[in-house]
């Protein structure tokens, strides 16, 4: 059972400067949620109940948005806005635990997962990139449990990408395909278009077992001085099955703008409360 999962959420978020210099990237909404909230309420809703965050010392605000607020919840309850409630201390995060771990020094994702170890310990377990955004019936992080607690193996989140892209993920050389899962027999992180073995990519959601540490532990840094979680896994193939599941469904990339304001776009106009006005001012603009 995948009962933890792993959020990295220390890095400076520089594309979003300067909205990202006193509120981390994580904090800042799509419509009135936090970007963070959405992958820790997928977490939540897949089986998960230990949330460890890896971040940094600035990133408080993400530990009080966690935490209980009582004080305000009186003061909501006593001006009649008990509705709200909900809202500001949702009930499912009231059975889960929260940690947070800061990560020194910008790694990479390796560096960032490998601070969860002495939480996560022999467990198999979760991690989710809050940027990747996804939407679908069955959520992703579900999607890759289902084959999990089938195979006991990582399974990794994967789609389709245009090959012009291809240079911004990690890419997998595919083995056998079946319907439900592919074996993966390679993986490089952010490979150029000559060298991508594949138009197949790795997307914000991973299944993985606890010998990953282990290989985490042996990767060096990369040509940027980081450690990468790909590297790792590449490491893993050696050792054990590695699975893919390509991903069905809808997602952003937050970590952009142009996938932030898509995501805003896109969700405002699902939100009945606005959506009538939203689509009003889209015409308008247009
Ligand atoms: C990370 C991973 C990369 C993966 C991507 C998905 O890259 O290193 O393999 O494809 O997330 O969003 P980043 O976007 O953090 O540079």
């Amino acid at each position: 059972m995948i009962k933890k999962a792993v959020l990295p959420v220390a890095g400076l978020g520089t594309r979003f400067l300067p909205a990202s210099k006193a509120t981390p990237k994580e904090m800042l909404p799509i419509i009135d949620k936090p970007l963070v909230q959405y992958a820790v309420e997928e977490a939540i809703n897949a089986g998960i109940n230990e949330i460890i965050f890896i971040t940094s010392p600035e990133k408080n605000s993400i530990k009080k948005h966690f935490n209980k607020n009582e004080e305000i919840e009186s003061k909501l309850i006593k001006s009649g806005k008990k509705d709200m409630v909900k809202k500001l201390n949702p009930e499912i995060f009231s059975d889960i635990t929260f940690y947070y771990i800061n990560q020194e020094m910008q790694n990479g994702l390796g560096d960032a997962v490998l601070h969860a170890e002495s939480i996560i310990k022999n467990e198999d377990f979760a991690v989710l990139l809050p940027d990747d955004l996804f939407f679908s019936k069955r959520s992703c992080l579900s999607q890759l449990i289902d084959i999990y607690d089938n195979k006991k193996s990582s399974v990794i989140a994967v789609n389709k990408i245009d090959k012009e892209n291809i240079h911004k993920y990690g890419v997998i050389k595919p083995g056998n395909i079946s319907d439900k899962f592919i074996n993966i027999q390679d993986i490089v992180e952010k490979p150029s278009f000559e060298d991508a073995p594949s138009d197949i990519a790795v997307c914000g959601r991973y299944v993985l077992t606890s010998s990953i540490f282990n290989h985490l532990k042996c990767t060096d840094f990369d040509k940027n001085g980081e450690i990468q979680l790909t590297d790792a896994i590449r490491s893993l193939i050696k050792e054990e099955e590695v699975l893919a599941c390509l991903y069905e469904g809808e997602k952003f990339d937050c970590g952009s703008k142009e996938g932030f304001v898509h995501a805003t776009i896109a969700l405002a106009l699902r939100d009945e409360s606005i959506s009538e006005d939203i689509k009003k001012i889209i015409k308008e603009i247009i």
